[in-house]
């Protein structure tokens, strides 16, 4: 099983950017963390970040045939991107949507999600453990 991990703008200033909101862990740690947990799951993992929209769109579309699994976290393009949904939509590949924050307890227009609206799953307030939430259930389903 091949597992593609998204994270949108601004998560590659994890340990810096609000760490009251987003912890002290960086960007860095996540990678190991993600890595760490899908060799012990046997799976192959790759990972990419983007503060570009358009970026996100290419790499979802260059999944095609290639990922069984998308974790996505689109940070703010969340809230805004219909081209994001679109692409997950067109590549139809088994996707869960994480955020670190639990978004549904923060400001109002947190709690629209564009790519919600194809996730099967949203893990959502978990920290870092958001992530590994979501590979073990897209592992699960793909079983
Ligand atoms: C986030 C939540 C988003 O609202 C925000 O724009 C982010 C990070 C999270 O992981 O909690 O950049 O996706």
């Amino acid at each position: 099983m091949h597992i593609l991990v998204i994270n949108g703008p601004n998560l590659n200033m994890l340990g810096i950017r609000e760490p009251d909101i987003y912890g002290k862990n960086t960007y860095a740690d996540l990678c190991d963390m993600i890595s760490a947990k899908a060799e012990e799951m046997n799976i192959t993992v790759e990972l990419f970040q983007s503060n570009h929209e358009g970026a996100i769109v290419d790499k979802i579309q260059e999944a095609y045939g290639k990922a069984d699994g998308i974790v996505i976290n689109p940070a703010a393009y969340t809230h805004t991107s219909v081209a994001i949904l679109d692409a997950l939509k067109a590549v139809a590949i088994p996707t869960c949507e994480v955020h670190i924050s639990d978004v549904n307890s923060r400001e109002e227009f947190r709690k629209i999600s564009y790519v919600g609206l194809y996730a099967e799953k949203t893990f959502a307030g978990y920290g870092f453990d958001s992530y590994t939430m979501a590979m073990d259930y897209l592992k699960e389903k793909y079983n």
